[in-house]
């Protein structure tokens, strides 16, 4: 089961609380960690988190820096452990903006746990659905341009296979907490089937607690995929 978290409402749990909005996202940050941990003994095998999207740069440099910080910690704090815990990581966005050092990290990061299978941890980082759909169209343009890919033979499959998450399952659940109810331009294209859960909890108030009752409930819907589910016919004892 793959699951998406929108990661929401540090700033406001902060504000609420007359701390500094980093405050908040501090908070947040020691959140992951419990998640991350949670996820596979839940069932969910795939997880992608939503931890800065290319919008977010047009926030106080404060802010954006304080951020960055936080995401530097939680590599070098948790590099050895996510290997150990036999987790796959893997950077979705584009990371051409970010600072060299954290790119490195996150390069040596994925290169560490390529081949681990327990969970594989998304993160997004200078994530935009909207982006990374327009990135996966220059590659696919590209390849048609130079005649290795044949226009009619463009299906969704191959867009697929060209953004950050190729090969990987969509999102089963897209969870956002804090309340609103938009997907921000996280998954355009994977959360097309994916159903939504919105709860009220900001990211720091997000225990393994309300996890588990987001799953139990999205466990307890029936999923169509836009086909009718004809209830099976009644098999007769008699022959
Ligand atoms: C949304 O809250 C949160 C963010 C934009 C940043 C999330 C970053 C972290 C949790 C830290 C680093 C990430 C990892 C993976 C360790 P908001 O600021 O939009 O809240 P608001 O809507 O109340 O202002």
């Amino acid at each position: 089961m793959h699951v998406g978290i929108i990661m929401d409402g540090n700033g406001r749990w902060a504000t609420e609380r007359g701390l500094p909005r980093l405050m908040g996202h501090k908070r947040g940050a020691n959140r992951v960690k419990n998640i991350v941990k949670a996820s596979s003994e839940l069932g969910v095998d795939t997880l992608t988190l939503y931890a800065f999207s290319t919008e977010n740069w047009k926030r106080a440099a404060h802010e954006v820096e304080g951020i960055m910080k936080l995401f530097r910690g939680y590599l070098q704090n948790n590099f050895a452990a996510l290997n150990a815990n036999n987790v796959r990581v893997c950077f979705i966005g584009d990371p051409t903006p970010l600072a060299a050092d954290l790119r490195e990290q996150m390069d040596a990061l994925t290169n560490l746990t390529k081949n681990n299978t327990l969970l594989t941890l998304n993160v997004a980082i200078n994530y935009g659905g909207q982006d990374e759909l327009v990135r996966a169209m220059r590659k696919i343009a590209l390849k048609a341009v130079s005649g290795s890919l044949l226009v009619d033979d463009i299906d969704a499959d191959t867009i697929s296979a060209h953004l950050d998450t190729a090969g990987q399952p969509n999102p089963d659940l897209i969870i956002r907490t804090a309340g609103e109810m938009r997907l921000s331009n996280f998954m355009t294209w994977q959360g097309a089937y994916s159903e939504l859960a919105f709860v009220e909890e900001s990211w720091p108030e997000f225990t393994v607690e309300v996890y588990t009752e987001v799953l139990a409930d999205y466990r307890s819907r029936t999923r169509q995929f836009g086909a009718v589910i004809l209830k099976p016919a009644k098999v007769s004892n008699k022959a």
